[in-house]
């Protein structure tokens, strides 16, 4: 459905459960959420039994359609994955030993350099935006390609789909660049990166949907009259920003060497004029105290990776320093340094690796399941500039939401039913809080059955009767 298509006003009637704070999951058993035709929620009310008395109460609402989570389930605030690479979702599971450095030049250059071929991107891209829905990802910030054509296509994709995105051409002109996969001067990365952004401005003016994110590799892959270009290019076009920072101990030695009169790597980025509020930092896993407090001065924010940040042997991510000290943090897929295209993978990653880190830090350090929900929502739409619009169900907020369902007792031979392991309330005596956490733990893309980007239906399978 094409994203500007009317939607009707709707009642989404079954319990629902977000984040009122970092630490405090709010469960609304038997809820109502008012959605109207702008995709907006006017109303929120708990405990309704019936909704058709709802709707005597409420007469400007008696034709509204009602969508009900059918046995077991829940309204969940939609994922936002802070940071990702569609051209490398062909490459998922492809890392072997590698780390950083040699896992760009060995899997993600060759893959990323054949997305020029527009052909490839369409079947590449719409698959991936199919399968970041799927698992309940309603925003989404997108590293595409150098090629202006292919990144332009992913932003037609996620209009036409309605996922909210921001998009990024990705610079990267420096000689560290394979000659193969480069951009050939200063010059034509700015002009490159200027015509993406204009191309994404041009086919959603309003920006409700997509946004351009103006996307420089990392330091090591700009050379730093490329990355004053870019600094300078968003303070004339306001555009959001992405970068990877502080990944990997090697990949910090070798900015140390590139750019030898920056204090520190984050230093590079403050000296271009790159670290501003609408810059998303991904990784961030080597700062120093001075770098975060830089960060956090510049109010820009960070995307935590973790399963990413395992698999290339990258380190564990402070999340919980970084948070105490104030910096926002979302979470990010990664693909396909991290393994999956679920934001629900992430948060069980980002627990994970918050316990390893406790195991040398101490406690203090572990993540709560509460906390690594409101990463994943909350904070990631933060992270993206749209703490105002998305993230949780209040009035006043869009409606980017999915339908959790919890599924029901597979038959002997018959999987039809079965959703995930254990899921399923056999006794009666789960509280809801405990249906939640053995959701997180066991949980994937069959237990979301429907997704909605301002009220509008953008994802189902066939458990979801609309
Ligand atoms: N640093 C520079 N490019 C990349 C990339 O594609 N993935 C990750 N994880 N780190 C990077
Ligand atoms: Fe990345």
């Amino acid at each position: 459905m094409a994203a500007s298509a009317s939607i009707s006003k709707s009642i989404y009637f079954g319990t629902y459960v977000h984040s009122k704070s970092l630490t405090e999951l709010e469960i609304r058993p038997d809820g109502v959420i008012g959605v109207d035709e702008k995709g907006v929620i006017q109303f929120l009310e708990t405990n309704v039994k019936d909704v058709e008395s709802l709707k005597s109460r409420r007469e400007e609402w008696k034709d509204a359609k009602v969508v009900k989570i059918k046995g077991e389930g829940f309204f969940f605030p939609g994922f936002i994955d802070t940071h990702t690479h569609a051209p490398q979702h062909p490459n998922t599971g492809l890392f072997g030993k590698t780390t950083l450095l040699d896992w760009l030049q060995t899997y993600t250059f060759p893959m990323e350099s054949s997305l020029g071929s527009l052909s490839k991107a369409q079947r590449v891209y719409s698959n991936f935006v199919s399968r970041t829905l799927s698992h309940g990802t309603t925003a989404c910030a997108y590293y595409a390609t150098i090629h202006v054509l292919s990144t332009n296509l992913l932003a037609d994709i996620c209009l036409k789909r309605g996922q909210r995105a921001l998009v990024g051409r990705v610079c990267m002109n420096s000689n560290l660049s394979p000659e193969y996969y480069r951009d050939m001067s200063i010059e034509s990365s700015i002009a490159d990166s200027r015509a993406s952004i204009d191309y994404i401005r041009s086919i959603d003016p309003s920006g409700e949907i997509v946004l351009p994110i103006i996307t420089p590799r990392f330091a090591p892959s700009c050379t730093a009259h490329c990355l004053t270009a870019l600094g300078d290019l968003a303070t004339e076009t306001g555009a959001h920003i992405q970068t990877h920072i502080s990944e990997n101990t090697s990949e910090c030695e070798l900015v140390k060497k590139l750019f030898p009169d920056s204090k520190s790597y984050t230093d590079v980025y403050e000296t271009h004029h790159l670290l501003r509020p609408k810059t998303i930092l991904a990784h961030a896993v080597h700062l120093s105290a001075e770098e975060r407090a830089l960060i956090k001065a510049r109010e820009a924010k960070i995307s935590h990776c973790p399963a990413s940040n395992t698999a290339l042997t990258s380190g564990c991510c402070p999340v919980r320093t970084l948070l105490d000290e104030g910096i926002t943090v979302g979470l990010g897929t990664d693909v396909s340094g991290g393994f999956s295209p679920s934001i629900l993978e992430e948060v069980r990653q980002a627990i994970w690796v918050s316990r390893f880190r406790a195991m040398n830090h101490g406690d203090v350090h572990k993540l709560s399941t509460s906390e690594a929900l409101y990463l994943a929502t909350r904070g990631g739409a933060a992270v993206i500039g749209m703490e105002d619009k998305v993230g949780g169900f209040e009035i006043g907020k869009e409606f980017d939401a999915q339908m959790i369902s919890l599924g029901t007792v597979a038959e002997e031979g018959n999987m039809e039913g079965k959703f995930t392991e254990g899921s399923i309330d056999l006794f009666g005596f789960e509280k809801w809080a405990e249906k939640v956490e053995k959701w997180v733990y066991g949980g994937d893309d069959r237990n979301t059955v429907a997704v909605w980007v301002r009220g509008r239906l953008v994802h189902s399978t066939s458990k979801f009767e609309g």
